[in-house]
């Protein structure tokens, strides 16, 4: 399993000529699914670009909110291909966030039991994370992401430029992959992500950013799906994380969600004398110094906090796996040989009020 993944400015406005659309049959007809914003802002550059290399496509909008990855939602867009006419050589372009990835990937991986696949990621987050990964998921009434594959997109095409038009919570809430990504490999980098933390609207340093996030991120794509090690990487901070991003509803953004789930993360591992203490008062600091939120709202309960856990991919025998860090950039070492910790409630529910503690 392997992405092929080209970054170029303004590569929107070229899909014709970065080799992006070499393995797409002209004989096929293909889908390109977009939301609604991005439909005002990327459809067109997108579409006329493909469509100048002779190549047929169908567009489909979705609301662009969460709900969107819905059962509702997959099973139109299965409707419409196949009224369509698709066959086994269409592929399906995804031009959007994480959202619109996730989706059009989970339909990608299911049409004729797989087809081609092609994320063009406009926000942040979804260039540097969400588009890269193997992962392609709706979310369901109990949780986020149950329902989902692993799906590789044959080709990523990162346009930096798009980041543009990326208001700054957006940013920010990318440069939280970014910051799990520094945390866990790369400290050199989180420096230069401090060093830089009044340029978040620069297109030169968000430009680096995507390179060196693609870069590490790619470094934990092990074609062993469930290679113990880079998942528990690429998985740091999302335990608590994805608990509090669906309980919000919303209103906490998935990359708001991971940097208050790293900071838990971080109080797990200071509770289980892992995590030595600068670690642990890095992470209120970097992630603070982005505008970022660092701990749960006091609005969700325990009780509720765990529920959400419980339905956690990683979640066996009443205990969270998660991954912690000795120090910046020093992944810790669990039991068994494995790289992740067994946390029971105990221990979370401790962590989470040491967190609040800090609020
Ligand atoms: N599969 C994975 O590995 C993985 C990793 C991280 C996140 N995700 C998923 O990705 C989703 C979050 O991604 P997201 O933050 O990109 O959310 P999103 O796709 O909902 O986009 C957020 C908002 O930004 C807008 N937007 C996107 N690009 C823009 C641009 N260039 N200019 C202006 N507006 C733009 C969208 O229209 C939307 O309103 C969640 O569903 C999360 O679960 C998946």
């Amino acid at each position: 399993m392997k992405t092929e993944v080209v970054v170029a400015r303004d590569g929107l406005w070229n899909l014709d000529r970065l080799g992006i659309l070499d393995n797409v049959r002209k004989e096929s007809k293909h889908l390109l699914i977009t939301d609604k914003n991005i439909e005002k802002l990327y459809l067109r550059p997108a579409l006329e670009s493909i469509e100048r290399s002779g190549r047929l496509v169908r567009t489909i909008v979705v609301p662009a909110e969460e709900s969107s990855k819905s059962f509702e939602v997959y099973t139109g867009l299965v409707k419409t291909a196949l009224d369509y006419g698709i066959d086994k050589y269409s592929v399906v372009f995804s031009l959007g966030g994480g959202l619109v990835n996730n989706l059009a990937g989970f339909l990608a991986s299911t049409l004729y039991r797989g087809i081609g696949l092609i994320h063009l990621p406009t926000s942040l987050l979804a260039q540097v994370d969400a588009s890269i990964d193997f992962k392609q998921a709706l979310n369901y009434s109990h949780g986020k992401n149950l329902v989902g594959s692993y799906y590789p997109a044959s080709k990523v095409l990162v346009d930096p430029v798009a980041l543009r038009t990326l208001n700054l919570r957006l940013i920010r809430c990318g440069l939280a992959e970014a910051i799990k990504h520094a945390f866990c490999q790369d400290s050199q980098f989180l420096d230069f992500i401090m060093a830089h933390h009044n340029h978040l609207s620069d297109l030169d340093f968000l430009t680096e950013i995507v390179l060196r996030t693609v870069q590490l991120k790619i470094e934990t794509m092990n074609p062993d799906l469930h290679a113990d090690r880079e998942e528990t990487l690429k998985q740091y901070g999302h335990v608590i994380g994805h608990a509090v991003e669906h309980l919000s509803g919303g209103r906490i953004y998935h990359g708001e969600a991971i940097a208050i789930g790293m900071c838990v993360s971080a109080e797990v591992g200071r509770i289980l004398g892992v995590t030595d203490e600068e670690t642990v008062d890095a992470h209120y600091r970097v992630l603070g110094s982005l505008g970022l939120p660092t701990t749960v709202p006091f609005e969700f309960s325990l009780g509720d906090i765990w529920e959400k856990v419980r339905y956690d991919k990683h979640f066996v025998h009443n205990c969270a796996y998660m991954g912690l860090l000795r120090t910046i950039a020093v992944p810790g070492s669990g039991s068994e040989g494995r790289c992740g910790y067994w946390v029971g409630q105990e221990v979370l529910f401790e962590a989470i009020e040491r967190n609040r503690d800090r609020a």
